[in-house]
């Protein structure tokens, strides 16, 4: 089975949660992709982090995102701009397993000055795990645009 690929990125809010994080993706057996920043950074705009990871997604080589800031809001706000990307900050794992089942979230925004790294992981792996329902929600998909 081909692997999935995760591109992961954060803001300094949360650079050692992101290394952490992705740690934890590659054991569990899947690629992760690491667009920073690099832990010790003192400052990083988020934008310009959430757009790189955003593009990556859009251009296919990830299938999903993940993007660690103080809330995830302006993470998730400025993917949400990037064609193809749709992105949900999430703090529980209900509005993760709704996210990926009912909008095909493909990028998940996750604040670390919000939620503990046990509750993020829980997230994560309930994103990860849960497949689009499809039927009417694929069709609610086609009038975005
Ligand atoms: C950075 O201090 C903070 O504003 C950022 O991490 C994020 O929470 C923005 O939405």
């Amino acid at each position: 089975m081909d692997q999935t690929t995760v591109a992961v990125g954060s803001d300094h809010a949360g650079p050692e949660f992101k290394d952490q994080l992705i740690a934890y993706l590659r054991q569990k057996g899947f690629a992760a992709l690491d667009f920073g920043i690099p832990a010790g950074t003192e400052r990083a705009n988020y934008p310009d982090v959430a757009r790189k990871v955003a593009e990556a997604v859009a251009r296919g080589e990830a299938q999903f995102g993940i993007l660690i800031c103080g809330t995830g809001l302006g993470m998730a706000m400025v993917a949400n701009k990037t064609p193809g990307v749709r992105a949900a900050p999430c703090v529980n794992e209900f509005m993760a397993e709704m996210a990926r089942a009912h909008n095909d979230a493909n990028v998940l925004a996750l604040g670390v000055r919000v939620i503990g790294p046990g509750l993020a992981h829980a997230i994560v792996d309930r994103f990860l795990s849960v497949s689009f329902a499809g039927g009417r929600h694929a069709e609610r998909l086609a009038l975005f645009s």
